[in-house]
């Protein structure tokens, strides 16, 4: 880790802050902390090496911060973190446009062919796409300079034409990327135009080291790799020979700080979301979901899944209620409405179908609620974790550490956390809705001792990696060979 006495100076550039500040109800200014793992995994590289988070400013506060540096704590780290602050319609297109509407939905696998994609404006939408990652280029190469102990780290698909930007501007620069979510393999990877492939595959490429969460989106990035005119691909190495330097293709698995959320679930408004939750359930059993409201989630499919439970067993009805604890997420973009739309009136006609009085069969709630959130981790029986597709999937990491029931897993085989988790889990093909609910019936009447060994198994694989050990092993991979 590095510390004081380290002389390497570590700057990352992300879309979402670690922080970002809104008006709250009363209209003063509040601090929210970014979702998701990767402020709490970044927490060690930044802290004590003068580094600093290039991010995005998402509200109209942050854009009055933009341009020059702060210092913010966040939990109890501090960060130094520097805004940018993009022009709405072209950040529209870098962020709705091809962010969420195109690169989202190629690596998750989410569109209905026979009807989607229809490009339109795609090329004008890449524009701002390329002028938001020049944008970030532009910042990072002012905040490094020529130093040669900055490190490099970007992050995820909307920054991935950062690294070529960056070789050109810095060319003995250290730089690493790390994908968050899945890479699609090179037929679903076709969809898009061969330019825009090549354009973020050579983007990608200007980086040292290019990281994943898992084996197999690694190894569909090699793949895609080897259709790109001029690449040399050694998939057995995970090399990539490209204008006469390697490339190394890497897999990090991400974790999660288990102390940390064991101290944020002792919170008196996590026992307050539990007092209400257990009100709510009048002592059914409880299936949970925790997820964005989001398509690569397949929340509907989960929904009829346990509509197909209930149908085909009907003792199961009054004996188990759905939690299914929602975040709204990317609501201006059409796709991602409808789709919610679709989930809640999924929840709505089930619940007509089968409520009786004293029973609702789905509790669906949309808010940010992270207090409710980790109730629901400490009070399930069965944690429904079926997406589509999923980089890694933080919930199947976290339920576990927090829950108190010997609650069971059921785990898509298509998140990357599987290949850390699969073996103590319920495996369910996602898109297999009668199998989904068969598992949720095998997960419910699990024997208690097979339950608690399960339970164990998973909290043994979380602890087993612990959450530094992803950004050092990035970092130490950025010192070795080079070019
Ligand atoms: C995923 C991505 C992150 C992103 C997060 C939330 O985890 O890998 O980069 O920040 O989703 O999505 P949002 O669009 O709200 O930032």
């Amino acid at each position: 880790m590095p510390g004081t006495s380290d002389p390497r100076r570590v700057l990352i550039a992300s879309n979402r802050g670690p922080i970002s500040f809104v008006r709250g109800e009363e209209g003063h200014v509040v601090a929210k902390r970014g979702q998701g793992g990767l402020v709490t995994a970044l927490t060690g590289a930044v802290q004590g090496t003068g580094g600093l988070w290039i991010a995005s400013a998402m509200s109209e506060e942050d854009r009055s911060k933009a341009g020059k540096r702060f210092d913010v704590d966040v939990g109890a780290t501090r960060y130094s973190v520097r805004y940018l602050a993009i022009d709405p319609p072209t950040y529209a297109g870098f962020y709705d446009g091809i962010s969420n509407r195109v690169l989202w939905f190629v690596h998750h696998l989410l569109w209905d062919l026979p009807r989607a994609p229809i490009f339109r404006g795609l090329a004008r939408d890449w524009d701002r796409y390329r002028s938001v990652n020049q944008a970030f280029t532009r910042a990072l190469a002012e905040e490094g300079g020529t130093s040669d102990s900055t490190r490099y780290l970007v992050q995820d698909y909307h920054l991935t034409l950062v690294p070529a930007m960056l070789r050109r501007a810095r060319p003995n620069a250290r730089i690493s990327h790390f994908s968050h979510i899945p890479f699609a393999g090179p037929d679903y990877f076709a969809i898009l135009p061969e330019w825009a492939r090549q354009e973020m595959l050579a983007g990608l490429l200007g980086a040292d080291v290019l990281g994943f969460q898992a084996p197999a989106w690694a190894a569909n990035f090699l793949m895609c790799c080897r259709t790109l005119s001029g690449a040399k691909v050694d998939l057995r190495r995970g090399l990539v020979r490209w204008q006469d330097r390697d490339v190394r293709v890497r897999v990090y698995p991400i974790s999660i700080d288990p102390e940390g959320l064991r101290v944020e679930a002792a919170a008196p408004e996590v026992a307050r979301a539990r007092k209400e939750m257990l009100r709510i359930a009048g002592g059914a059993r409880l299936l949970v979901r925790v997820d964005r409201a989001e398509l690569s989630k397949n929340i509907l499919r989960g929904l009829l899944a346990f509509e197909a439970l209930l149908e085909s067993q009907p003792a199961r009805r009054r004996e188990v209620t759905f939690v299914a604890h929602l975040s709204p997420s990317r609501q201006r973009i059409r796709e991602y409405r409808d789709y919610t739309n679709e989930c809640v009136g999924a929840a709505e006609r089930i619940n007509r179908r089968f409520g009786r009085a004293g029973w609702t069969p789905i509790r669906l709630t949309m808010k940010d609620d992270y207090a409710r959130a980790l109730a629901a981790y400490q009070l399930y029986d069965v944690l429904l974790v079926n997406p589509v597709m999923d980089g890694m999937n933080l919930v199947a990491k976290e339920g576990p550490v927090l829950n108190e029931r010997d609650g069971v897993l059921i785990l898509s085989e298509t998140a990357g956390a599987f290949t850390e988790l699969g073996a103590h889990a319920v495996p369910v093909n996602p898109f297999d809705v009668e199998g989904t609910a068969r598992a949720i019936g095998v997960a419910l009447d699990m024997d208690p001792v097979e339950r608690q060994r399960r339970l164990r198994g998973l909290r043994t694989a979380v602890v087993r990696n612990p959450i530094e050990r992803w950004v050092e092993a990035q970092l130490e991979d950025l010192e070795v060979g080079g070019r």
